[in-house]
């Protein structure tokens, strides 16, 4: 999140401030209850290579789940964040605690896109996304129903 590149479509890079702020609220997410963040580590060399998680979220007067992730320059186009977010997918199906996983992906990232309809997303539409705080981006709405 601090990098120009990693943030493309993500309202740019935050300050170091914000990067601390963000890094102690995901390693508090697991203790809260309320989601995860997880590292993803290429099981080959041990390498952290990128994140994922879900986290609770109002959408619409409902409660979901929100996910989001993101995999080193270095390690794209491999086949990484689809198959983590596979996995994330999986814990959160087995929290048992929210029906709906929704994914904002900007909707000029094609890759994010791209993730979303491999894992059987359904695209609901465009909308308004704020992300980070500040900054409103044009994203799709997509939602998978883990109970299905
Ligand atoms: C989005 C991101 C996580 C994708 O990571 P990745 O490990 O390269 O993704 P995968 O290799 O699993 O590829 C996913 C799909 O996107 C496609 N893809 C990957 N990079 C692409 C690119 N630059 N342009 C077009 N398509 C791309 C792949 O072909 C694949 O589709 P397919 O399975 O139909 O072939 C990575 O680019 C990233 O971290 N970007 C910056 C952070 C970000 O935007 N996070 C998402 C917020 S919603």
């Amino acid at each position: 999140m601090g990098d120009p590149a990693m943030t493309e479509h993500l309202g740019g890079p935050e300050s170091v401030e914000k990067l601390v702020e963000r890094q102690t609220r995901y390693e508090r997410l697991a203790e809260s209850g309320q989601g995860r963040m997880l590292k993803i580590v290429d099981v080959d060399s041990g390498a952290s290579v990128g994140s994922v998680g879900y986290w609770e979220k109002t959408w619409r007067d409902e409660q979901i789940y929100e996910i989001g992730w993101m995999v080193l320059p270095a390690f794209q186009g491999r086949g990484i964040a689809g198959a983590a977010t596979a996995q994330a997918i999986a814990l959160a199906r087995a929290d048992g605690k929210r029906r709906f996983l929704h994914a904002f992906p900007s909707v000029e990232n094609v890759a994010s896109n791209a993730i979303c309809r491999k894992l059987g997303f359904t695209l609901l539409g465009e909308c308004e996304f704020e992300f980070p705080v500040g900054n409103v981006m044009r994203c799709n709405d997509w939602r998978l129903d883990l109970e299905a």
